[in-house]
């Protein structure tokens, strides 16, 4: 693949992904890569995310789970996936062509669960990093608990963390009080790097049957909607940790990618974007480059954290 050179260096390394620049998917909105790779060169992008992983397979919620709102879009998928083997067996392969670092979004129902599909995980050739997500609104049992207790979560990143050698991401929620409480927790617990934000929880009404319109009655936010919130975040997170953070939520263009740059982040996740127009990831890569050079900047981890208050 020929990528042209730059008088930028864009590359970004999270504490062991060395990523080529700081672009990549949010976990649900890209598959597994494959899906995109007719329509997305998948080695212009800095790394790729995949959907949800869990030890055994799930088939996730009743539909309807997805709803357009203003703003942004409300999902109760409910983490549907093959399973660690379905995936290794039916994604990895096609993954492994690609010249791109793999990043594995993990889930469990249980500490252990979490702590085996990693270990299992960490196992499959090509597997270059998990991000653990602590943080999904959707499940009923598990999932919720963890992200938004303090106790809970530095349980099951103290478990992954000992299940795996691979850099570990956990992925946070934002519906905590304190966002810095929860990257301090990660980052003593042995985290290689954060990522923020995963959905907010919403809910939308037929006002006509006067029934949800999801099956699951309440979903997750995403989309412009909650990019100031995203942006809040990532930046007080960054007050709190000297791990690199992934920050994503509602980023749509390069504008909105270099906000989350600038308030701390070492890299950034295009997520619901990939619905509406999947170019976004690469335009936001040559978006920031254009800005770096605008500014007279030699490199993007120049703009890291660069916020003036
Ligand atoms: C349809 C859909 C599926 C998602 N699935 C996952 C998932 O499996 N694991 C996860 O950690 N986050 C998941 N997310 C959350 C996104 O990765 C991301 O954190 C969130 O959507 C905010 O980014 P955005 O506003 O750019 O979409 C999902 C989001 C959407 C919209």
């Amino acid at each position: 693949m020929n990528h042209e050179p730059s008088a930028i260096d864009l590359s970004v390394d999270l504490n062991g992904i060395e990523m080529r620049n700081p672009v990549t998917v949010a976990s649900g909105t890209f598959g597994y890569g494959q899906e995109y790779a007719d329509i997305v060169d998948l080695e212009k992008l800095g790394a790729i995310v995949v959907k949800g992983v869990s030890l055994e397979p799930w088939d996730g919620n009743q539909t309807p789970r997805m709803v357009e709102v203003p703003g942004g879009l409300l999902n109760a998928i409910g983490l549907q996936n093959p399973g660690v083997d379905g995936f290794a067996e039916t994604y990895m392969p096609f993954l492994r062509k690609h010249d791109v670092p793999v990043i594995v979004n993990v889930w469990g129902k249980s500490v252990d669960e979490y702590a085996e599909a990693s270990a299992r995980l960490s196992d499959v050739e090509g597997v270059d990093g998990l991000e653990v997500n602590i943080s999904c609104p959707n499940i009923k049992e598990g999932g919720i608990a963890f992200g938004t207790d303090e106790k809970m979560a530095a349980e099951v990143i103290s478990a992954v963390r000992k299940s795996t050698k691979l850099p570990m991401i956990p992925k946070l929620s934002p519906n905590v009080t304190d966002i810095s409480i929860f990257a301090h927790i990660a980052e003593e617990e042995g985290a290689d790097a954060i990522s923020l934000i995963n959905t907010l929880p919403g809910m939308a009404i037929d006002i006509e049957t006067r029934k949800p319109v999801l099956a699951n009655v309440v979903g997750g936010l995403s989309g412009p909607a909650i990019h100031p919130v995203a942006v809040k975040m990532v930046w007080q997170a960054a007050q709190a940790v000297k791990i690199p953070i992934i920050g994503m939520g509602g980023i749509t263009d390069a504008a909105t990618a270099i906000e989350f740059i600038i308030a701390g982040a070492t890299a950034v996740a295009v997520g619901t974007a990939n619905f509406t127009d999947p170019a976004t990831c690469l335009n936001v890569v040559v978006g920031i480059e254009e800005y770096l050079l605008r500014h007279g900047m030699k490199s993007v981890a120049e703009l890291v954290g660069t916020l003036e208050v």
